[in-house]
């Protein structure tokens, strides 16, 4: 059966001074009531599922416990890392401890990220349910984004030969080409060639082929996280691993340690209006404006302002004639910046780091 596993152990610097690094974007609501974390978990009713195994950073258990507690969504436990150390290690430690709770089964692992938007469930439900026949057959499932504009941040899928789904419906790709995060130059190549997609970070595949790839490709991670989870030490809804052994893990993406390097991933193309929110103008571009393409959150007064985004928290803000412009004020910042140039917030960040 399939066993969603969401990721929440990142950080959102990008959208700073909101997300925070004991409160980041995963944590927060940023599209709807719910936050992003409670919005993944629930997106997952239309498929036949185990409770969702969610993993994090140890110092994030409380949040992630009271978020799910709040929404009353079940889950199989809050597997804790001791350090971060990308996605692969951490869905290694998923992937080990899903095979010890389910000894008779070999799931499917329905990979997501706790931090991206999806307008379209019922279009998610879909892509998700053809991809579980590949899945079962030993592929690597990837969910393919069209793309429209040469994003670096990404990753870029390029299609290969067309397979056939097991009820004739929809489409599936072979893999001819996967490249994480390549540079803009490249970028763009790829999509004036239109035979690329953006990689969704959503994954579908059984805990031993993943596990399998794992160890051909990244053998360190894989050995060192199978130590880390010999023993897992339940704690109420926290499931805790060995540090010492997870300390000598190399921290890698799936995406670099097995994604790029397999030759069974497949692409299923997904259009359920998708966003991993990687900015404040992403944010923007995500959400309902109003007539003069605004988005004002919290207690804002504006005259005559244009595609422009203001948060306010606690306090009024006020704002007049602003032109693709983002406000963001919390309790103790406030950021106010060029809507082209929010990916700079990242720099930002790093000099704060560097100054604490
Ligand atoms: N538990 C845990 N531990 N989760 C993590 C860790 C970690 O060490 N690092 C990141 N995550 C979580 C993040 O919270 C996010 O939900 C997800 O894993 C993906 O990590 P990001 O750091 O956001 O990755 P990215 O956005 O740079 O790139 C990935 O996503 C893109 C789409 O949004 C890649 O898969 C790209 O190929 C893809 O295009
Ligand atoms: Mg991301």
């Amino acid at each position: 059966m399939l066993l969603p596993v969401i990721m929440a152990g990142g950080s959102g610097t990008r959208l700073w001074p909101l997300s925070r690094k004991l409160f980041p974007k995963q944590f927060l609501s940023l599209y709807g009531q719910a936050t992003m974390l409670q919005a993944t978990a629930g997106r997952l009713a239309c498929v036949e599922h185990y409770a969702p195994l969610i993993i994090c950073n140890e110092e994030h258990r409380f949040t992630v416990a009271e978020q799910m507690r709040q929404v009353d969504l079940p889950h199989s436990g809050i597997l804790l890392e001791p350090e971060a150390k990308n996605t692969a290690p951490a869905l290694a430690l998923a992937a080990f401890q899903s095979l010890a709770q389910h000894p008779d089964d070999d799931p499917l692992l329905l990979v997501l990220a706790a931090d991206h938007v999806v307008k379209d469930e019922a279009a998610f439900c879909v892509a998700v349910n053809n991809a579980i026949s590949a899945a079962q057959a030993g592929n690597l499932v990837t969910f393919g984004i069209v793309p429209d504009h040469p994003e670096t941040g990404y990753g870029y899928i390029k299609r290969g030969q067309p397979l056939a789904l097991s009820d004739g419906q929809g489409e599936l790709f072979e893999v001819a080409q996967f490249v994480e995060k390549p540079d803009l130059n490249t970028a763009k190549a790829y999509i004036d060639s239109g035979e690329y997609s953006w990689n969704s970070g959503i994954f579908l595949f059984k805990a031993s082929v993943f596990l399998a790839e794992l160890k051909q490709h990244s053998p360190d991670i894989y050995h060192a996280c199978q130590a880390a989870t010999r023993a897992f030490n339940p704690d109420l809804d926290f499931i805790r691993i060995d540090a010492a052994a997870f300390a000598t893990s190399p921290e890698d993406s799936i995406d670099y340690a097995v994604m790029e390097k397999t030759n069974q991933a497949v692409v299923i193309p997904m259009d359920c209006g998708w966003s991993d929110v990687g900015g404040w103008s992403a944010l923007w571009e995500v959400s309902d404006k109003d007539e003069q393409g605004n988005v004002f959150r919290g207690d804002v007064l504006d005259i005559d302002s244009h595609n422009s985004y203001v948060y306010a928290q606690d306090t009024l803000v006020a704002s007049i004639g602003l032109k693709d412009i983002i406000v963001v004020k919390t309790k103790d910042a406030v950021l106010v910046a060029d809507k082209s140039r929010v990916q700079e917030v990242k720099h930002l960040v790093e000099s704060l780091k560097a100054s604490d």
